[in-house]
């Protein structure tokens, strides 16, 4: 498995969280969005982390998609404690020997027992605690952020940390920087858009896709472990990560595929990488349309309805209502929207995400890239003919 580094872009972040860059304000919060599998994560630990580090910030990296079952309030909590550990162990080592069960640090009285768990102090006395002990600014990375707002105590959370923010930063001075990532636009946007959102005002950036560097660099690992292959077509690379969705690990697997020795191909290997590319385009398209098609009618009707809708849909308003009417030839009343949404935010995997207000929209984006593109073609709703594709291949 190869890894890409992407040493410009997290050198470019670091200095714009540090509020170093002239333009934008990045210091104030950093909201990154991309679509699933396309790098962020990786990026996150692997580039922006260590980047962080090396500028003589504390990292604190958290992930709410880990495990979701997890509260997203304590997850959050439990990294910033994870972290404390070390910098408090010392602390905690002196209050001991000086049989003392409280300790001051920075001018805070810290409960020695406590010390570890941040149950006994907010989030902002913990991060305040781990940048004063640790004498550094503090960077906390929240990856798949909007997974906080599916409930309430997430939601806390993040008003908590906008609140440390606000209160451990200066102008000219940032101790705190705060990284949210997510999957979805549109959620994202739910923490920084309406007057009652934590980050209001604060803007999502698109985080860059790994672009024509990534190619030139796969390229050059293929001419120097084939050197008969050279030199490799870098156009119908790109064309192929393109169409692979920008996703790396699909991409480098039909890679290994089409390169393999067993792959008993006899022409070039970069149409063949093309054709995988497609066929993996029909395939999640078929799997789409095949998860559509298995959804009651009602169902089918709430879903089309959040799709033709967007970030707009409102689940049970009038014409919400008379659309779904419309579709199913029969009335549905609110209590049956409310089990359609319900049913298919339950099932595995998900199609919906509901937010702790109340708020739904589809669990992945992909799906409105989908629909858009089958009623342009005319195409929409999907005939079982296009379902079948997608077992075919199980
Ligand atoms: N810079 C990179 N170089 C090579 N492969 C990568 C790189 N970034 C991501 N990948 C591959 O793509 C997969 C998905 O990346 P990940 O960071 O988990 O995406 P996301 O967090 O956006 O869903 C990884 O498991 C890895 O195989
Ligand atoms: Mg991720």
């Amino acid at each position: 498995m190869i890894s890409f580094q992407r040493a410009t872009l997290a050198q470019e972040l670091t200095a714009a969280l540090q509020g170093k860059s002239l333009l934008g304000d990045a210091h104030n919060g950093l909201f990154l969005a991309a679509p699933r599998r396309t790098g962020k994560s990786t990026f996150l630990q692997g580039d922006l982390l260590p980047a962080l580090e090396a500028a003589g910030v504390v990292v604190v990296y958290v992930d709410l998609w880990a495990d979701v079952r997890r509260d997203p309030g304590s997850l959050i909590a439990e990294a910033i404690a994870h972290a404390l550990e070390p910098q408090l162990g010392l602390v905690a080592r002196a209050a001991k020997k000086a049989r003392l069960n409280t300790v001051k640090v920075g001018g805070m009285e810290v409960d020695t027992s406590k010390i570890g768990k941040v149950d006994g102090l907010t989030l902002t006395d913990a991060l305040r605690l781990l940048h004063q002990t640790a004498s550094k600014p503090v960077a906390l990375i929240v990856d798949e952020a909007q997974h906080a707002l599916t409930s309430e105590s997430g939601e806390a959370a993040m008003t908590a940390l906008k609140s440390a923010r606000d209160q451990l930063n200066r102008p000219g001075e940032v101790n705190l920087m705060l990284v949210m990532s997510g999957s979805d636009r549109d959620k994202l946007l739910r923490l920084v858009n309406t007057a009652s959102a934590p980050f209001y005002g604060s803007q999502i950036q698109r985080m860059p896709t790994l672009g024509s560097d990534f190619i030139a660099y796969v390229a050059s690992l293929i001419e120097a472990q084939r050197p008969e292959l050279k030199p490799v077509d870098q156009a119908v690379l790109q064309q192929a990560f393109e169409v692979f969705g920008y996703r790396p690990q699909f991409f480098m697997g039909a890679l290994g595929q089409v390169l393999s020795p067993l792959s008993a191909l006899t022409g070039r290997f970069e149409p063949a990488l093309l054709e995988a590319a497609r066929q993996r385009q029909l395939n999640d398209e078929a799997q789409m349309a095949s998860d559509y098609l298995g959804l009651k009618p009602t169902e089918q009707a709430v879903l089309w309805r959040m799709l033709e809708q967007g970030a707009r849909y409102r689940p049970y308003d009038a014409e919400a209502l008379r659309f779904y009417r419309e579709k199913t030839s029969h009335p549905v009343s609110v209590a049956q929207t409310q089990k359609a949404l319900e049913n298919m935010r339950q099932r595995m995997p998900a199609l919906i995400w509901k937010s702790a207000r109340g708020e739904y929209s589809l669990e992945d984006a992909a799906m409105h890239r989908w629909f858009e593109a089958l009623v342009d073609a005319g195409k929409w709703p999907p005939s079982p003919l296009q379902g079948m594709l997608a077992l075919e291949d199980e």
